[in-house]
């Protein structure tokens, strides 16, 4: 197995290794590169849904059903993100998968089943290096600080729909979970590293500060991740799995293929207790 990093921050590929077959020597390998480089890149990886699971199990307890993502019929806990004719992508957004959740999503796999021929990249950005960018004087008054979360930008998404009484689809479903608050800084429980844990799709302010205070300081961090500096782009093949810490990274879907066909497989790890992030 050869594991070749991609930029001094974030990301490293990973050939010589069949996921569906992963010794256990093999995943120590990839864990430990996993944990050190935030996403790791595959090739040419055959994985049925089943074995794709499966791998993602190898990391932690997988997410429950996504409340409103398509996924397999079989299989619910493999969500199929695509893009078909005549149904393009919605807008994208710079996010972490699920900090609407109270428990941190541990980690995302995705595995490509269909692209197009050109575009349709996935970037990554460590939030690491954004923290690490900070002053000291910036790192104590974030330190300070929570942000509440919610489920609130897919409404009016291609996922949404109009509900009995007229009313969102995404919207209702989203009354099942109420928003939740993290602090704007959490320490990696495996690594001890601490990183900035905001995103533009699911926070919605910063809890101590004043709305117009609080949107200035979330832009400012936005930006900040949108460094090319603290990223990597990673275009896909079919059979292209990417394999992300959901703690320490942002992604982005670019969406410059229009609506030529493009399917991935995602499967989500459920992360430890909240308490395990805390400062
Ligand atoms: C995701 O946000 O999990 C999917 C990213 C992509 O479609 O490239």
């Amino acid at each position: 197995m050869n594991i070749t990093p991609l930029t001094a921050n974030i990301g490293a590929y990973v050939d010589g290794v069949e996921l569906s077959n992963l010794t256990d020597d093999e995943f120590e390998a990839l864990y430990q590169a996993y944990l050190c480089y935030k996403v790791l890149f595959f090739h040419n990886q055959e994985m049925t849904p089943e074995q794709h699971m499966s791998v993602a199990k190898r990391f932690g307890l997988l997410e429950p059903v996504h409340p409103f993502f398509p996924h397999l019929d079989d299989q619910e806990q493999v969500v199929v993100i695509e893009t078909s004719r005549g149904n393009p992508p919605s807008q994208s957004y710079w996010h972490t998968d699920l900090t609407w959740q109270k428990i941190p999503c541990r980690c995302s796999i995705l595995h490509a089943q269909q692209c197009p021929d050109k575009g349709g990249d996935t970037i990554w950005t460590s939030m690491e290096a954004v923290w690490l960018s900070l002053t000291s004087d910036e790192q104590n008054m974030l330190k300070e600080l929570t942000a509440t979360h919610a489920l609130h930008a897919f409404e009016g998404s291609r996922y949404d729909s109009v509900a009995e009484g007229g009313q969102s689809y995404v919207a209702k479903v989203s009354n099942h979970y109420p928003p939740v608050i993290h602090p704007l800084v959490v320490r990696h429980p495996e690594t001890g590293n601490a990183t900035v844990y905001v995103n533009e799709q699911f926070t919605r302010k910063i809890n101590q500060l004043p709305e117009r205070e609080s949107e200035n300081l979330l832009k400012k961090l936005y930006e900040r991740a949108r460094l090319p500096d603290f990223q990597v782009r990673f275009s896909w093949q079919v059979g292209s799995v990417a394999i992300w810490d959901n703690i320490s990274t942002q992604h982005f879907a670019v969406t410059d293929y229009g609506d030529n066909p493009r399917r991935l497989h995602r499967v989500t790890v459920r992360g430890k207790p909240l308490e395990s992030y805390s400062l």
